[in-house]
């Protein structure tokens, strides 16, 4: 594409001229005689340079500067005059001129000048595609993550939109399940239905199952009219079983009869209805646990644990935490209605080294504190929370050296053999995952996890050399 250029100047010659020059360099242009006319072309048209002269009739061309370089536009401004004056030069420059020209113009310099002023916009120009584009990859709408187990999230997401399947969303509290269950509605077949979702944890027991399933008028005292229940009202759309690990044994049982049969019974009727509902569960416990534990049934466990996606918690990605920054100071200073501020390299700093107990959530709302006090262009760390600053970047639970002293080795020896045991058990035993949990190549993790007697038989593909 040809770049498009407007010369704007109230000599007539002084158009003619430039112009001829110009369409014979390959530029398209339009021409404009006076300020108002060069402000009415620019708004018609998509310019990558604009050639403008400093004194006109109806006012000063930086009156029109300025005015460009308000909009998002990444085109280039000349500054054009016949009279040399370093004022006005100095001037231009400031208010974003990208050079200054004075006439009579020296053919070949003007020439190099358009070159190098067009070059630097196609840059700009480039530089935004690339921006989008890394957003668009990085993003899965309103979900920001750039790192490989965010990516592999995305992914997934992508591919279980399309089916029905149970998902069993689990994470820590605040890293982002419920927005990851709307993100696979939304994604899906099931996005012209509705998306609902209870708290399991939060009703007793008798007005939760009356919420999931809906009752006849009747049913029990207070039950002055029929309700539909939320299965029945996600039909076809998707239902969000939050804080699932929390649910009594005989709710347990009720679900998974929904769940086997795809019917469910209002309470106080005798009458099954068939539902289709796409259920998401989501936990903050250790699910597999509460079934070890009695705590939760394991047939239910299985039915639900068809797709599980485990939400990462954010210490565990770190390289998250700028993109999130960002993402939330811009959101932010758009609802606070203000510039966005920028973030200092200190603070920036502090925030990805920080634990964040609280996941994305907790970095949220340091964000909106920060931006509600501050007063400056710019957080430093002084905008964020002193216990932020205070706690150490070591994720260790913290022990007491006994009175009897201890032999350090052999202390370290344990915990590793406590850790890598831990990481085997929540990679179900595959070695490659568990190394990579604890940061261990695959090789030395191996050694460690025989040394150690974590694994015994090793399984085939895992005696490959890597
Ligand atoms: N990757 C992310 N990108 C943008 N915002 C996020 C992301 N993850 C979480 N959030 C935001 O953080 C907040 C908490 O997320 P969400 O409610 O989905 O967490 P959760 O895992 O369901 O937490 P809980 O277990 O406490 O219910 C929400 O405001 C959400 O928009
Ligand atoms: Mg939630």
């Amino acid at each position: 594409m040809n770049a498009r250029i407007l010369v704007v100047d109230d000599e007539q010659s002084m158009l003619e001229f430039l112009e001829v020059l110009l369409r014979e360099e390959g530029y398209e242009t339009a021409t404009a005689r006076s300020v108002a006319e060069g402000r009415e072309r620019w708004a018609e048209g998509d310019f990558h340079l604009v050639l403008c002269d400093l004194i006109m009739p109806d006012g000063s061309g930086l009156e029109l500067l300025e005015e460009i370089r308000s909009q998002e536009s990444s085109a280039s401004v000349i500054m054009m005059t016949a009279y040399t004056s370093t004022k006005s030069a100095i001037e231009a420059m400031k208010l974003g001129a990208y050079d200054y020209l004075s006439k009579p113009f020296d053919v070949d310099e003007i020439k190099l000048t358009i070159q190098k002023a067009i070059e630097k916009t196609a840059l700009v120009d480039e530089n935004v595609y690339l921006r989008r584009e890394l957003e668009g990859k990085y993003k899965f709408s309103n979900i920001i993550g750039r790192s490989r187990r965010m990516q592999e999230i995305f992914a997934l997401v992508e591919r279980v939109a399309r089916t029905s399947s149970t998902i069993l969303l689990e994470g820590e509290s605040g890293t982002g399940k419920e927005l990851i269950a709307r993100a696979i509605h939304y994604a899906g077949p099931r996005a012209k239905h509705r998306f609902l979702s209870v708290n399991c944890g939060a009703l007793p027991e008798a007005l939760l199952e009356s919420e999931l399933f809906g009752h006849k008028r009747g049913a029990f005292t207070g039950a002055i009219a029929e309700k539909k229940g939320l299965f029945q009202a996600a039909h076809r759309g998707t239902l969000l079983l939050d804080e699932v690990g929390e649910m009594t044994p005989p709710m347990q049982v009720k679900l998974l009869r929904a769940l086997q049969e795809k019917k469910i019974r209002q309470v106080g009727s005798n009458v099954e209805q068939p539902v289709d509902a796409r259920i998401i569960a989501a936990t903050n416990r250790d699910l597999r646990q509460l079934t070890q534990s009695g705590e939760f049934r394991e047939d239910l466990y299985y039915r639900i644990n068809v797709i599980p996606i485990r939400v990462p918690p954010l210490r565990q990605r770190r390289e998250d935490v700028p993109l999130l920054v960002d993402f939330f100071v811009q959101k932010y200073s758009r609802e606070m209605d203000i510039e966005p501020p920028r973030v200092s390299v200190e603070a920036l700093k502090l925030l990805e080294s920080y634990l964040w107990p609280g996941n994305v959530r907790e970095l949220e709302n340091v964000i909106e504190r920060a931006l509600a006090l501050t007063t400056s262009d710019t957080l430093t760390s002084e905008d964020i929370p002193t216990h932020l600053l205070h706690q150490g970047a070591s994720t260790l639970p913290t022990i007491d050296l006994p009175e009897e002293g201890l032999d350090l080795e052999v202390h370290l020896d344990d915990m590793r053999r406590e850790l890598m045991g831990q990481a085997l058990d929540r990679s179900s035993g595959v070695q490659t995952q568990a190394a990579e949990l604890v940061g261990m190549s695959f090789r030395s993790f191996r050694y460690y996890a025989k040394k150690a007697g974590l694994t015994k038989d090793q399984r085939p593909e895992e005696v490959i050399e890597s």
